[in-house]
């Protein structure tokens, strides 16, 4: 049935009808798709593109730039700059805001954005996506940084593409999170995954477990929870999952469910966790509440944060509602002392927490 769909512009259109984004923001988010389309292209190309491997250089993170890296980061700037619709832009990949060419009129909007999350798995033929975050701008002249470092609270859109079996697209304007899936004969996304909800309870959860040892002690009672089963205090059994592209591992819980952690760790003291707040926490995050789940740092919003730097990490913990709020819990007792007992080798003698653990 190709009549009748209701495409990705049209959806936007609709829903931005009457407020005070109704024009610019459904044309800047278009010209956002624009690049997914790019991106989504070069992806499925691989290794006929010529595209795989890396460059040799390194992105303000210390982390290995793939060719795809940049050529996604590429094609983000190029399909969004030129339409005055966005006063700037900042990226994983660039240490400081891109510097729109003074031929181009300056718009309403900063776009902030990871042009290929979890590009480890690009070589590898795993899924990767593509996370953007608009803001507005409120004011006349060039963005500085400051400019970008508003709380995500404060988005006016979220969502990313993910580059899977299928290219879909997810995102939010604070009306709902909305799944659309490309139709690449056609060239559009079509709506297919209309208000999407993430269900309250779960039994999947995702972490990279080889960082075990480096967690502070609620994210490892946590684990240590779901890991013992049915024979522990949960008194069921727990499903793991970890796919190391935040955009899939998210994506699986928004079409299943299921909660996701990079919680920070000691592996590398100076890093408070390993996901950069304001290009992939905060978008997932307006996503993932947008379908009733709950995005945390296990000790408060992600929303609510006030960003520091552009580059800024976070710990992060999202999903089902009543697991998060079991992680925030478990974090409140750690910090008040009323679980010091867990922290002792003492703990795997005692069943501490059957009382009030058991879900
Ligand atoms: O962008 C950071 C990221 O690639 C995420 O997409 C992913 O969840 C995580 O890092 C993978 O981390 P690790 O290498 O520890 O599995
Ligand atoms: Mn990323």
């Amino acid at each position: 049935m190709l009549l009748g769909r209701t495409t990705l512009s049209k959806f936007l259109i609709e829903q931005l009808r009457g407020t005070e984004d109704q024009a610019d923001l459904a044309a800047l988010l278009v010209d956002v798709t624009a690049a997914i389309k790019t991106i989504a292209s070069m992806t499925a190309k691989g290794a006929l593109g010529g595209y795989l491997g890396s460059l040799g250089t390194e992105n303000v993170q210390g982390e290995t730039q793939k060719k795809l890296d940049v050529l996604s980061n590429d094609a983000v700037i190029q399909s969004c700059e030129w339409g005055g619709l966005v006063a700037g832009m900042a990226s994983e990949e660039l240490d400081e805001p891109y510097q729109l060419p003074r031929a181009f009129e300056r718009g309403a909007y900063l776009l902030v954005f990871d042009p290929l999350d979890g590009s480890s798995n690009i070589d590898v033929n795993v899924s990767v996506g593509t996370i953007f975050s608009v803001l507005r701008f409120g004011r006349l002249g060039e963005p500085t940084v400051t400019d970008f470092l508003r709380p995500g609270v404060e988005q006016v859109a979220a969502g990313y593409a993910i580059y899977g079996p299928s290219t879909m697209m997810v995102l939010t304007v604070g009306k709902g999170t909305h799944g659309f899936t490309l139709d690449r004969e056609i060239g559009n996304f079509i709506l297919t995954h209309p208000d999407l909800r993430i269900a309250e309870d779960t039994g999947e959860f995702a972490i990279n477990a080889s960082n075990e040892r480096f967690w502070e002690p609620p994210v490892q009672r946590y684990v240590a929870e779901c890991k013992a089963g049915r024979t522990g205090d949960r008194g069921r059994d727990f499903n793991m999952r970890w796919i190391a592209s935040m955009v899939a591992d998210v994506h699986r819980i928004l079409m299943r469910g299921g909660i996701f952690m990079y919680p920070k760790d000691t592996k590398e003291p100076a890093k408070p966790g390993r996901l950069r707040l304001l290009y992939e926490a905060n978008p997932i995050a307006f996503v993932v509440e947008q379908a009733g789940g709950v995005a945390s740092t296990g000790r408060g919003r992600i929303l609510d944060l006030q960003p520091e730097s552009l580059h800024q990490r976070v710990p992060v913990m999202l999903g089902a509602r009543h697991e998060i709020e079991r992680l925030e819990r478990y974090h409140r007792e750690y910090d008040s002392g009323s679980d010091k007992p867990f922290a002792s080798p003492l703990f795997k003698d005692r069943s501490l927490y059957s009382a009030e653990g058991r879900a």
